[in-house]
Order: C-alpha cells, then sequence, then structure tokens
C-alpha cells in the first residue's frame, strides 16, 4: 500500500469536520461528503474552528492538503486512498455504507470506522475485501485528542493495520493498537468503568457530583495524564496494589443497570449541556463560553505533556 494521499471523510457531524482538519495538515486532500446539506453546512464552521485550534496547538504543518465538501458520494470517494466512515452508531447504515465504498474506491483503499463499540468484523461481513477494513476510534473532540484506537476485525490483514498505523503516527497522534475487538474497545470501557463507580458513590450519597469532580480532576485525573495505570501500578509498588485490591475490588459497583442520579434527570428531559442543563445547571454566557474555556485548556495541557514526554 503506498502512502495515503486521498481521503474521504463519510458523515461530517460531530466527528467528521475535525478528523478531516487533522488530515488535511499532514498535507492530505481530504473530501467531506453527508447526506444532509444542513450537516454539510455546519461542517464548514466546525472545520473553521477546528482548524483554529489546530493552528494554536502549533502541529506541524505538511504542505499539500485541503479539504472539499461534496454532496456526491461517487465524487468524495474518487480516487480515496482511505475512508473514513462516521455516519451514526447504526449497524445497517454502516452496512449500507461500506457496500458502497466498495463500488467505488480501489481495491487497495484502506475502509475504516469510527464506530464507538459495534464489531468491526460485523461491519466487515458481506463485503467482497473485509481484510481491508478496520477500526480507527478516534476520541471527541478529534482535533484535540491525540490518540486513536486501532481495532482489527477477525479478517482485518496486518498490512492493513500497519497503514492504520503509519497514517496516525504521520499525522501526529498516538496509536493505540488493540489485539482483537471487545464491546465498547479500550478506551470506552476504562471510562465506563469509572464513569459507574463515580455515579455509584453519588447515588449513595457519599459525595456530591461537584465535590466528586473535584476528587477526580485534581486528584486521579491529573495525575493520570502523567503516569498512566500501568506506570502507576510500579510506582504504587504490586505489593500494595495486591493488598488494597484484595479487599477494595470486592466492594466496587458492580452495578449492569444505569445509576439512578442518571435515569432520574434523563426522565426530566435534563439531558446535559445540549439541554441546557443536566447533572449540573448553566447560564447562558456559561454555555456561550465553555467549548472555547476548555479548548483552550486542552491546548495548553497537550503542549505541556507533548513537551515534557516522560
Ligand atoms: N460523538 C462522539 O463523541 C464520538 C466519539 C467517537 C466515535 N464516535 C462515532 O463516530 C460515528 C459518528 O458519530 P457522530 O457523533 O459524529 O455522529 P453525528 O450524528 O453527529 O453525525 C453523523 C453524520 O452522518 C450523516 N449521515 C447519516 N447517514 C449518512 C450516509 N448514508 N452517508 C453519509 N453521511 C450520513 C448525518 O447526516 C450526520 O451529519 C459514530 O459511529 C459514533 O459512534 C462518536
Amino acid at each position: 500500500m503506498s502512502e495515503i494521499k486521498r481521503a474521504a471523510v463519510i458523515g461530517t457531524g460531530t466527528m467528521g469536520p475535525g478528523m478531516g482538519a487533522v488530515l488535511e495538515r499532514a498535507g492530505i486532500e481530504v473530501a467531506l461528503y453527508d447526506v444532509s446539506d444542513e450537516a454539510l453546512e455546519r461542517a464548514r464552521k466546525g472545520l473553521d474552528l477546528a482548524r483554529g485550534v489546530i493552528e494554536r496547538l502549533e502541529t506541524e504543518r505538511t504542505e499539500g492538503g485541503d479539504v472539499r465538501f461534496e454532496t456526491d458520494l461517487a465524487a468524495a470517494l474518487e480516487g480515496a486512498d482511505l475512508v473514513l466512515e462516521a455516519v451514526p452508531e447504526k449497524l445497517e447504515l454502516k452496512h449500507e455504507v461500506f457496500a458502497e465504498f466498495e463500488r467505488h474506491v480501489a481495491d487497495d483503499a484502506i475502509l475504516s470506522s469510527n464506530t464507538s463499540g459495534i464489531p468491526i468484523t460485523k461491519i466487515a461481513e458481506g463485503l467482497a475485501h473485509p481484510e481491508r477494513v478496520v477500526g480507527m476510534h478516534w476520541s471527541n473532540p478529534p482535533q484535540l485528542i491525540p490518540m486513536i484506537e486501532v481495532i482489527p476485525g477477525e479478517r482485518t490483514s496486518d498490512e492493513t493495520i500497519a497503514a492504520a498505523r503509519g497514517l496516525i503516527e504521520r499525522v501526529g497522534y498516538r496509536a493505540s493498537m488493540l489485539n482483537k475487538e471487545v464491546p465498547g474497545f479500550v478506551e470506552n470501557r476504562v471510562l465506563y468503568a469509572i464513569m459507574r463507580e463515580c455515579l455509584a458513590l453519588v447515588d449513595e450519597g457519599v459525595i456530591d457530583a461537584e465535590e466528586l469532580d473535584l476528587n477526580v480532576k485534581w486528584g486521579i485525573g491529573y495525575k493520570l495524564a502523567v503516569i498512566p495505570p500501568m506506570q502507576l501500578l510500579d510506582v504504587a509498588g504490586l505489593d500494595i496494589y495486591e493488598s488494597v485490591a484484595n479487599y477494595l475490588n470486592s466492594e466496587l459497583s458492580t452495578e449492569a443497570g444505569v445509576s439512578e442520579t442518571i435515569t432520574k434527570l434523563t426522565e426530566q428531559g435534563k439531558l446535559g449541556i445540549k439541554a441546557g442543563g443536566g447533572l449540573f445547571d448553566y447560564s447562558d454566557d456559561e454555555l456561550a463560553e465553555l467549548p472555547a474555556k476548555r479548548a483552550a485548556a486542552l491546548v495548553a495541557v497537550r503542549k505541556t505533556l507533548d513537551a515534557q514526554e516522560v
């Protein structure tokens, strides 16, 4: 497989525009395609915002990259060496679009899915070339979080996996290589394990939501960005971990359902920022300022971590 020069991002909702901006910066010609004109219009703004963030990150720029918007799938896929699928999380829809991809791209083009958890093997079912289908799971916001999970399906070839890894490194991101697929892959499994325990502590009245956030952000959140879990075990001492885990693991939440803190709020339509409030209430000013403030903080932290790699 030769170097990826042209890519097509299919689906330009929350994730597509930022993915396009990252690829463009690395010198890749990108087509952004969506079935919805409205989504494509929003994607123009999303792309500009993402470009602005990447500029502030000062990531290396390779000449030759650009982004074009397409309303015709065949035109978007023409000459693509890599397809990045980012349509809604529905298996039937993924099947439909992957079948279309096969009709329009060369036999050696890589077909990636940004699925958050649908098995790659299932997505590749029925395709003529399942060996070139791979999970490339970006983290939101894609222009800021420099880690992409690479998930092989049962039939994904080593060549495809190597191409995905090569591309991720070329855009200056870290590839997190999974050996096999499991539900939720790795990032979401770890995140949901944290969320489950946090919500159980709130449900049980051990701590209030705001205090919980303070605890995690300034305690393990801050620490884990520098000393990740496996390294932290070595720091703590495996004997210490063993004795604590021996009494603590059996105390941790194993709740298979959803926390009542969440279900009570969703019943009232309090769905979070998109509904103006969820676990917390937000003023209009806060809602207007939060995304830019958080993006600025993430830019600053990422730059610091990049400079200090230990
Ligand atoms: N949002 C996240 O935080 C996040 C993070 C990682 C992975 N993902 C995954 O990425 C994928 C996309 O998620 P999203 O949040 O960007 O979704 P989204 O709903 O915001 O956007 C999906 C877009 O796909 C378009 N679309 C629908 N059918 C299409 C078709 N046939 N062809 C082309 N475009 C079509 C829609 O018009 C929409 O604009 C999902 O698989 C999701 O699980 C999402």
